[in-house]
């Protein structure tokens, strides 16, 4: 699914990635994990194409598929999800319409037509279900007044409707409370299917108590310094970062 090789990037000419090599295959959840700064949101928004980050060296591919050159937009289009650490608010749009808009605008990049309203509004219907979501939490206006756990039902949401192959999931440690971690978790758990794969960024251990990831890695300096199974994650919370720091030196 995605192949990362020897990956370096830098922003404002500040080196951050220093050659990162991951393989994510279907069906598969990682995590990564690292101290701050260690450069995981740099990692998952250079994955994603965001233009503040200049992959200066390696290789970026989706479905044995060269992305280097694609802009954010086309890899989105191409199945590349990246949740928001610091959504928008639109206020007079709803959580429905901005989905609708953004499920068009992927059918549009891949020459089909709108999807049918009364297909839109069955496909809303089961994913809403799915998710446990309220029908009036759809009617709200994007993110205006969202607390930290509706932020995160709306990303799951979008998620679920978009059906991405790749979804990135950067989870910001502040302001997550333990309800937050459930809808993702709970969100992950149950979208996950043998076609499309999910990392997790985390920078605690606390989200996998409620997600089993297949692998973890973590990240320190721009480059990943340990790879394992769900118990690393656990060795990490028992011994902290220092313990991985002393190690890669
Ligand atoms: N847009 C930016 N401009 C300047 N420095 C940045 C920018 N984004 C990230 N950095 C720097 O890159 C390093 C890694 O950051 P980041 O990828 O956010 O780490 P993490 O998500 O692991 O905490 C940090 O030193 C941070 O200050
Ligand atoms: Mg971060």
């Amino acid at each position: 699914m995605l192949t990362i090789e020897n990956l370096h990037a830098s922003v404002n000419g500040k080196k951050i990635l220093k050659g990162v090599d991951l393989d994510v295959k279907a069906g598969e959840v990682h995590a990564i994990m690292g101290p701050n700064g260690s450069g995981k949101s740099t990692l998952s928004s250079v994955i994603a194409g965001n233009e503040v980050y200049e992959m200066t060296k390696g290789n970026i591919l989706l479905n044995g598929e060269d992305i280097n050159e694609l802009d954010a937009e086309d890899r989105a289009h191409k199945g590349i999800f990246l949740s928001f650490q610091y959504p928008v608010e639109i206020p007079g749009v709803s959580v429905t319409n901005f989905i609708k808009t953004a499920i068009n605008e992927s059918r549009k990049a891949q020459g089909l037509d709108d999807m049918s309203a009364s297909e839109m509004l069955k496909k809303i219907r089961q994913k809403a279900a799915l998710l446990d979501i309220d029908t009036k939490f759809l009617s709200r206006s994007l993110n205006e007044g969202f607390s930290g756990g509706e932020k995160k039902r709306n990303e799951i949401f979008q998620m679920a409707m978009l059906e991405p192959k790749l979804s990135i999931l950067d989870e910001t440690d502040s302001g997550l409370d333990i309800d937050a971690l459930k809808i993702v978790a709970n969100g992950v758990n149950k979208l996950k299917n043998d076609q499309n794969a999910v990392v997790i960024i985390t920078h605690y251990q606390r989200l996998l108590n409620y997600i089993a990831p297949d692998f973890v890695h973590v990240l320190h300096d721009g480059k990943i310094v340990k790879s394992g199974t769900k118990d690393l994650a656990n060795e990490l919370e028992a011994k902290g970062y220092d313990w991985i720091k002393q190690e890669s030196n």
